[in-house]
């Protein structure tokens, strides 16, 4: 039995959590590999709506076991808040496993994300401000916190010192604020360990002898393909790697165990943040797409930018991943609109671009080439099959689906577990 991969194809927001609840109860452990909570999932089952942050969608599916990989950046507290408030609502998370090697966001680098960004002015980069760019340029730089540094207060305590010896000078003297103490950083980090011990374990053999078993593994991505470090749009960037390729090194499973790849790609595109964005609207139709999406973030609570569809993203999403199967989200947002835009190339500077520019700043000047499509004014959220839906909305899906890459596989028509339309069942 394989492993399975989800990421999201654009900047974020697509609906990963939906789908990774989608498949919950299909599959045996879900895995969240990368990012912290930096991420932003709202599941709705029935009447119920969840906002995960750091816990793996699959928590939500009894029976389905819900793993932490090693390269997840761990905020404790958070952690446990989650743990308690899915708990208070009847959600066991006993099942949750931890990686030993996942490194823990402590509270200099979730002061410095914030004091960073102050500083940067008009050049930052709207993070989330919970620390992940610090802990991961510390796990880079070989002064990082893991997990497993808990339950040694003697090594703990030399960490820390190592990492706060040049940070609580970069707090005091450049930033001018109180640096932590080693001693209350380390006093807080301990204060977890006991509670924390009976979830941590060696994960990515935990998830290996699962594969031997024949057991389905899910790797869950957070942020996306043009948040990643490597392949999105740098610097503004998340500081992970939230492609396909970093489910492999966020959680000790290796690629020859991966046959299915799923790319998760909003009917639209939204980004949260500071960063070029070609389709960007900011017009009514960049308004009607925030209201019908209600595209305000699940982290920040800030108003999502909104653009049209953009075919080229969605084809490198399809390359740098090897998407086998797309889900086309929230296509019920589209509803209502009399022809739907989609970007099918850059000009750029006068030059037709079909694929990305290899170029930043090139991308920074992409004007979108836009073909347009009929639209349709019917409600479809209640559509469970594509003949159901109207021709129009048919003949959008098929034409996207011919520019991006990979087929649409998986349909969304509303927020709720059941609203999908499904072409090719995913597992
Ligand atoms: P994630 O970070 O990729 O998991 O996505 P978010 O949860 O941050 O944002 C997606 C939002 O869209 C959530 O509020 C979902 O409940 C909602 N959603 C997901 N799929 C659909 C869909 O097909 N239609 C509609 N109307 N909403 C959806
Ligand atoms: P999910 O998993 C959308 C964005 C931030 C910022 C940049 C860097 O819900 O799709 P960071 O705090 O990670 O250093 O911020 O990345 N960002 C997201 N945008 N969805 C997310 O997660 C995001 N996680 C980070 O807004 O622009
Ligand atoms: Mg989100």
């Amino acid at each position: 039995m394989p492993a399975i991969v989800i990421v999201g194809a654009q900047w974020g927001d697509e609906g990963k959590g939906k789908a990774t609840d989608h498949l919950g109860s299909r599959v045996d452990h879900v895995v969240k590999f990368n990012g912290g909570n930096n991420a932003g999932h709202t599941v709705v089952i029935g009447q119920e709506k969840y906002a995960l942050h750091l816990l793996p969608s699959g928590i939500l599916t009894p029976g389905c076991s819900p793993v932490i990989g090693n390269g997840v950046v761990v905020d404790l507290d958070v952690l446990f808040s989650e743990i308690d408030g899915l708990e208070a609502r009847g959600i066991d998370t006993s099942g949750l496993r931890v990686s030993a090697s996942a490194h823990v966001i402590a509270d200099y680098n979730r002061q410095l994300d914030k004091v960073t960004e102050r500083f940067l002015g008009s050049r930052k980069i709207g993070t989330t401000g919970r620390g992940i760019g610090p802990t991961y340029a510390d796990k880079m730089n070989r002064i990082g916190i893991r997990v497993q540094d808990l339950f040694d207060e003697k090594i703990l305590t030399q960490k820390v010192q190592g990492a706060l010896e040049l940070k609580s000078q970069v707090l005091t003297k450049i930033y001018n604020r109180r640096a932590p103490s080693v001693e209350r950083t380390v006093e807080e980090l301990l204060g977890h360990a006991e509670r924390l011990a009976p979830y941590v374990c060696d994960t990515s053999l935990l998830l290996g002898e699962a594969l031997d078993r024949g057991e389905t593994v899910l790797l869950e991505a957070g942020q996306a393909t043009l948040l990643d470090v490597d392949h999105g749009t740098y610097p503004f960037v998340t500081s992970s790697s939230a492609t396909a390729g970093g489910a492999c090194t966020g959680s000790g499973i290796p690629p020859t165990r991966i046959d299915q790849v799923i790319g998760i790609v909003k009917a639209y595109t939204t980004r949260v943040g500071e960063g070029p964005f070609p389709t960007e609207l900011d017009d009514a139709n960049g308004d009607f797409l925030r209201e019908a999406g209600h595209e305000f973030g699940t982290t920040t609570g800030r108003p999502r930018r909104c653009g049209w569809y953009d075919a080229v993203i969605a084809r490198y999403a399809a390359r740098i991943n090897g998407v086998t199967d797309f889900v086309l989200t929230k296509l019920d947002c589209l509803t209502g609109l009399e022809e739907v835009p989609v970007c099918v190339a850059y000009d750029v500077d006068g030059v037709r671009h079909d694929e990305m520019p290899v170029n930043q700043s090139d991308f920074h000047h992409a004007v979108p080439v836009y073909e347009y499509f009929p639209g349709w004014s019917e409600d479809i959220s209640g559509c469970r099959d594509f003949d159901d839906l109207p021709v129009n909305a048919q003949a959008y899906v098929r034409a996207i689906e011919k520019m991006s890459g990979a087929r649409m596989s998986v349909l969304g028509v509303g927020p709720e577990r059941e609203q999908s339309v499904v072409i090719h069942p995913l597992v």
